[in-house]
């Protein structure tokens, strides 16, 4: 099989085998082919687009380029939940554990930032000593000891996927449906769930333009996951403007433990147990999603789940002071400096791209993927869309490590942020759920 037939068919619009894929996946996860000519099918995929067919064979050939968790043997069922990114997003954080303490297994494999999106992985090392590069028989043993894990993708999990998606961000290929599907899928498909929640963003801060794209991509996943008997529902939240206040990596930590403790911003909580609701139903441990969120809250008001997040520290090697103390245990940015509204009136906007890419200039972000970052800095949003403010108001801190970290943060916000007249409706955070039975329109 030659490569550069396969690059030529892909330009014109043609289709690749079953076989093909594996061959170019297989060449991908051995280090076989050369970056260049995968960069040049990554590139054809993006501007030709995939058919549903070669999306499942890219999804397999990507699973099977490495090996599977294997939790059959454990009596509790497996649910996992990944988004498509976005800035601000650290429901992962507060999620798992709080899953977990409900009683349903959470073996959660995730990834670090990617173009203007942050990562969960990111934002843990951000605790002093956690560790995300557990081998999948440590993460298997962990599961079955506390209930849960956060891992990256090490070489044993869909070694292709780990390798194209580095190779997507450098190259400006992330934004394709067919492979954004088949990366997200090969991954959670190698946790050996028994179930799994997806969070589709829509909006400025998504990797995708369109609604219509999205609810292709969440019909996509779906069926990718029916494919592999594990039942998935998508929900598509709102990723207009960033989730909760904190964006960066420590400050984000600080506010999940916050929302751990029931004290998190409004959005974050209502994101994280909408889906955490569905997780619990999937799972099978409450029939409704009413029941399913009392059962999550009464986790939070009692401090079970924090006690959980305490338990995921401890045993990935995390100072577990910071469920009690996170700014004596998190690095403080050496600059905190305020960004006051230039008029009177209404936030009309606070654009997540925008911020997210503010992040990356910081240092809290990668230019590259070999690239270390600062996990002190980022923004602390203290108005959002609809505030009404007077001039001179903080609408946010900057956290900086130098002077040159704070004009880009300064540029960065005056570009997100605008004020206005109008008055302005929020959108919904939640718009629609996505499963095997169809779509709905929740809002
Ligand atoms: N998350 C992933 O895991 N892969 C993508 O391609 C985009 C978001």
């Amino acid at each position: 099989m030659k490569l550069r037939d396969l690059i030529a068919r892909k330009r014109d619009g043609g289709e690749l085998s079953a076989p093909e894929w594996t061959f170019v996946a297989q060449g991908v996860a051995n280090d076989s082919l050369p970056d260049y000519q995968i960069a040049a099918l990554l590139m054809a995929c993006v501007l030709r687009g995939m058919t549903p067919d070669e999306t499942v064979a890219l999804t397999d050939a990507m699973l099977n380029s490495g090996r599977s968790l294997d939790l059959g043997h454990l009596s509790v069922a497996r649910v996992d939940k990944h988004s498509t990114g976005g800035v601000g997003d650290k429901v992962s954080l507060v999620l798992a554990p709080l899953v977990a303490a409900c009683g349903v297994a959470v073996p959660m494999v995730s990834g670090r930032g990617l173009g203007h999106t942050g990562g969960t992985l990111d934002k843990l090392e951000a605790i002093p000593g956690f560790n995300t590069r557990l081998s999948l028989a440590a993460a298997a043993r962990q599961v079955e000891r506390i209930g849960c894990v956060i891992i990256g993708q090490t070489d044993e999990i869909a070694p292709a996927d780990r390798k194209l998606y580095a190779m997507r961000d450098a190259t400006g290929t992330v934004a394709a449906m067919p492979l954004i599907a088949a990366s997200i899928m090969s991954k959670k498909l190698a946790e050996g769930l028994t179930g799994l929640v997806l969070d589709v963003k829509t909006g400025v801060g998504a990797f995708l333009p369109t609604l219509d794209e999205e609810l292709a991509l969440a019909r996509q996943m779906v069926a990718l996951g029916e494919h592999h008997n594990c039942p998935v529902v998508v929900l598509l939240s709102n990723m207009d403007f960033p989730l909760g206040r904190e964006c960066g990596n420590g400050n984000e930590v600080e506010e999940s433990v916050a929302a751990l403790r029931g004290d998190g911003p409004p959005d974050l909580r209502e994101l994280t147990l909408r889906l955490g609701a569905e997780m619990l139903v999937l799972g099978g441990v409450e029939s409704t999603v009413e029941a399913a969120t009392r059962r999550l809250e009464a986790a939070i008001a009692s401090g079970a789940a924090l006690e959980k997040f305490r338990e995921l520290v401890i045993a990935q090697g995390g100072d577990p002071a910071v469920c009690d103390d996170p700014q004596r245990v998190l690095a403080q940015p050496v600059l905190r400096v305020p960004y006051p509204a230039s008029r009177d009136g209404v936030v009309q906007r606070v654009n997540a791209l925008t911020v997210g890419r503010g992040i990356t200039a910081l240092g809290g972000g990668r230019q590259a993927m070999e690239d270390s970052i600062d996990h002190s800095v980022g923004f602390s949003l203290r108005a959002i869309p609809g505030d009404r403010v007077r001039r001179g108001d903080v609408l946010a801190e900057i956290l900086a490590a130098d002077s040159a970290g704070v004009e880009a943060g300064k540029l960065a916000l005056d570009e997100a942020i605008a004020i206005g007249d109008a008055a302005v409706t929020l959108p919904p955070l939640v718009s629609h759920r996505v499963t095997g039975s169809g779509v709905e329109r929740l809002a």
